[in-house]
């Protein structure tokens, strides 16, 4: 089997709009990430709070880098800050193709903090947060 690998990155949403606008863009978002990453074999979990994404996407090297170069290059948001890209023994979220729910108020200091650079230890309360998406309420499809 190829070597699973993860990256976890967390950037500032572009949405244009109000709410309802950004609704939509979200779900677009979410929908395309799922048919996308069921036919390449990622998975992962979004999470998304008062504009901030944070994300994990894992899965065969080769995917994860031709996806994630993609949603670098995306306008619908920027100042991405990759906190972990590292190889993988087994994925956190196997039965994903991209989880999302709205985080609780918790989450929002820990995606600040890593936007404005401590990587290290934020990666694992960012990877913790995104385990509370899977375990709480989810949001439709896999
Ligand atoms: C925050 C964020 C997360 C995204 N996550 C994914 C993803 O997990 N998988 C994916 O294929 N595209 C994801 N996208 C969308 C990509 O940037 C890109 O628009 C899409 O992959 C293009 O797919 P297409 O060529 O099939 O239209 C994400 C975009 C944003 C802004």
């Amino acid at each position: 089997m190829k070597q699973l690998h993860r990256v976890l990155y967390c950037s500032r949403s572009r949405l244009p709009g109000g709410a309802a606008e950004v609704g939509r863009g979200l779900r677009q978002i979410l929908e395309r990430s799922r048919q996308n990453n069921a036919a390449t074999g990622l998975t992962g979990s979004l999470l998304f709070t008062e504009s901030l994404f944070a994300q994990v996407l894992e899965g065969p090297l080769e995917a994860l880098c031709a996806t994630f170069e993609r949603i670098q290059c995306d306008e619908r948001h920027h100042d991405v800050t990759v906190l972990e890209f590292l190889p993988v023994r087994a994925r956190e979220f196997p039965h994903w193709s991209m989880a999302y729910a709205a985080p609780g108020p918790q989450a929002l200091p820990v995606l600040k903090a890593a936007l404005h650079g401590a990587a290290g230890p934020e990666a694992g309360r960012i990877l913790a947060a995104l385990h509370e998406v899977v375990r709480g309420a989810d949001v439709g499809a896999k």
